[in-house]
């Protein structure tokens, strides 16, 4: 058992990351001295503005393409926002029908959902066990009203990686807008928008070593969204708002270092998430991984204890592991998540699901500790 002077083993990478010290040495001189406002014509926003285009081309790097393409807000929930309330406003002459998938995040789900409650229409389409979409269900819900497809590119979950490319050739040949929610895949995979095929895309800072309070949409050349904003004309009018200078600048360096290392890193995750599964399906028994075995986030580790509860593990397991829970208990209940229930995950597993993720910073030792703590935990709790 740990003391205080170890915190637990940080397994939670797919919530949030900590700051690569790159980055928080590139955002060093944008807290101070260089304080100005991007906008300023005077001296004091030369190196400001200078910052957020270098930004804006390290971004773009990393994702190939042109940095005009690309728009700083505030975080993955704002960009996704952007992106499915801007189409729906922009293309509501066109048709009020849009595609999603029963798995997205609730930043895509409840979007639609407020969509929904006001006029347009949402076909939510269901994922087989490993929580695939079936690229045929998409080619068969749209028609000539669908105006927008939404599929996201890695699900933060159980880590399923979704036949984007496919789906982006349906979307072309019909004349719809694609975006993809990003949020969980750069540094971890390819993020090529070209190679995807999507019209829109959205990242996060926080999930690649970037502070949290920013991200960027990907907005393809010539489609035209709806600001959520209206104000000063930033970000050609698309996000008003006084840039986030710090946060820009720490995003830009972590795209950088995310197309840098990305292979390097990719590998040391998966090194990390194969030694804490085995680790673990050779300790206990009645031990089920969820999500695709290969087309799978690399850091990503969904695991489901049968006949144990997620909350009780959390508890038992919090001093030496930080992780998270694939159910939750309300009020004496347990609530599965809407991943997992999507996926059919039977309830006496489902509720005992912790989903584990590994980081460019995790180490063997993290994963020893964890696999010990894990796999006493479930002794205990199946002991009692
Ligand atoms: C796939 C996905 N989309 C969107 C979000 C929302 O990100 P944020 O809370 O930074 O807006 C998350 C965060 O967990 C995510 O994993």
């Amino acid at each position: 058992m740990k003391d205080s002077l170890h915190p637990p083993v940080y397994l939670d990478f797919n919530a949030t990351t900590p700051l690569d010290p790159a980055v928080i040495e590139a955002m060093k001189e944008f807290i101070s001295p260089e304080f100005g406002n991007p906008s300023s014509t005077h001296f004091y926003g030369i190196a400001p503005r200078r910052a957020v285009e270098k930004a804006r081309g390290q971004v773009a790097a990393l994702l190939n393409c042109s940095p005009p393409e690309i728009v700083f807000t505030g975080c993955a929930t704002e960009s996704n926002n952007l992106a499915i309330k801007g189409i729906a406003a922009a293309q509501k002459h066109r048709g009020n029908h849009i595609v999603t998938t029963r798995i997205e995040h609730p930043a895509v789900l409840e979007v639609c959902a407020h969509l929904e409650r006001n006029g347009f229409v949402v076909t939510c389409l269901p994922v087989d066990a490993h929580g695939l979409v079936d690229v045929r269900a998409v080619e068969q819900s749209v028609h000539d009203r669908t105006i927008l497809i939404s599929v996201m590119h890695a699900n933060n979950e159980v880590g399923t990686v979704q036949p984007v490319e496919e789906i982006a050739e349906i979307a072309r040949s019909r004349g719809i807008a694609l975006h993809t929610d990003a949020a969980q895949t750069p540094g971890k995979m390819s993020v090529d928008v070209q190679a995807l095929g999507v019209d829109l895309l959205t990242i996060a800072g926080h999930k690649l070593y970037a502070p949290k309070g920013v991200g960027a949409l990907y907005l393809r050349e010539g489609i035209g969204v709806e600001p959520l904003l209206y104000g000063a004309g930033q970000e050609r009018g698309i996000r008003p708002g006084t840039e986030n200078v710090i946060a820009i600048v720490g995003l830009g360096m972590a795209c950088e270092l995310a197309a840098q290392n990305r292979e390097q890193d990719a590998l040391h995750m998966k090194t990390m998430r194969d030694l804490l599964h085995s680790g673990i399906a050779e300790s206990v028994r009645d031990v089920r991984l969820n999500g695709h075995p290969e087309k799978r986030l690399p850091n990503t580790l969904s695991l489901s204890f049968k006949g144990i509860e997620a909350g009780m593990l959390l508890e038992e397991i919090g001093l030496d592991v930080a992780a998270s829970a694939g159910a939750a208990c309300h009020s004496g209940e347990v609530m599965i998540s809407h991943v997992l229930a999507a996926m059919g995950v039977p309830e006496e597993w489902a509720k005992g699901t912790l989903r584990l993720s590994t980081g460019r910073t995790t180490t063997r030792e993290d994963i020893l500790t964890a696999v010990r703590a894990i796999a006493d935990a479930v002794r205990t709790l199946r002991s009692r």
